[in-house]
């Protein structure tokens, strides 16, 4: 049996969800021997979207296949950025027409990795239906390989689950996204799939899901619209490490992963237990800096 280890770092939130992929993914690689990256970015750029610039360098923090949800057209320059970028996906089940990929084939070392990214309908958008559309890719990706990644990016628990019963048995993993609140039933089904309902949050957990607290307490309170911030205390890396086998495509564990990050202090060696030299390590997210400056942006 040959062990293929995915980590899926969940929903990357603002400026500080980018530092603390810039300074942790690689890291997080070597200690787990980690063949393949996938992280959700839809809220990279100030909790609202991703700019071209932020999904061209999230390759550099050693993320190697980026998913997305009902936030990937936040930035309407990314549209053009889709088109030709299969590396990002939007979901699949946006009716036909709709520019970019909803899922990828990619291959590591000859191991051939599909990841398919769907979006709920409950209390989201009534787009096409993410079973039938999971029917008609996996029947195409499952012709090349059997090691089969889903990003099921959805509000409702319920229908993430339906998810897994619909799919259990002919995708390795199913990992739940949206909710920015890491969920605690992570297991492998008896058929070989590994689930879990939510991820969790690449971000500022001193917040509301990623967002300063007051701005969201308000709308609740008013029912108005307000301006949003991104948050910036309590960084955390959430995600979930899948681990393979990559001729059967059946999962053999999952493990969920929190860990706390703060920029001044942080240490790669504090998750290798290796030194290195400042040069090896020094990843700082400067070139995108000045784009959370623009994230104010008022919540539909
Ligand atoms: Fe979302």
């Amino acid at each position: 049996m040959s062990v293929f280890t995915i980590l899926f770092v969940s929903d990357l939130c603002g400026k500080a969800g980018r530092q603390a992929a810039a300074h942790m993914i690689k890291p997080l690689r070597e200690k787990y021997n980690v063949d393949y990256v996938i992280c959700n970015v839809e809220n990279a750029a100030g909790g609202f979207g991703i700019t071209p610039e932020m999904s061209r360098k999230a390759y550099s923090y050693g993320i190697d296949m980026q998913t997305s949800g009902n936030h990937i057209w936040d930035r309407y320059e990314i549209v053009p950025y889709l088109k030709t970028n299969p590396k990002l996906l939007r979901p699949a089940n946006f009716p036909h027409g709709v520019p970019g990929f909803g899922y990828f084939i990619d291959e590591v070392n000859g191991v051939k990795i599909a990841t398919v990214n769907l979006m709920g309908r409950t209390y989201m958008k009534d787009i096409d239906c993410p079973f039938f559309t999971a029917d008609k890719i996996i029947a195409h990706v499952s012709q090349e390989t059997n090691l089969i990644f889903v990003d099921m990016h959805a509000e409702a628990t319920s229908e993430k689950q339906a998810m897994l019963y619909y799919l259990d048995g002919d995708v390795s993993a199913i990992v739940g996204t949206h909710t920015h609140i890491q969920t605690a039933d992570e297991h492998v089904s008896p058929n070989g799939t590994a689930y879990i309902s939510d991820a969790g949050m690449t971000g500022p957990y001193d917040s509301i899901i990623g967002m300063e607290k007051e701005p969201s307490l308000q709308r609740f309170i008013t029912g108005m619209p307000k301006r949003f911030t991104t948050a910036t205390g309590d960084v955390r890396l959430a995600g979930v490490l899948i681990k393979v086998d990559s001729e059967s495509g059946k999962a053999i564990s999952i493990e969920r992963i929190i860990l706390n990050f703060d920029i001044d202090t942080f240490k790669p060696e504090d998750i290798t237990g290796i030194k290195k030299s400042d040069d090896e390590t020094n990843n700082d997210e400067t070139e995108c800096e000045d784009q959370d400056s623009e994230d104010e942006i008022v919540e539909e």
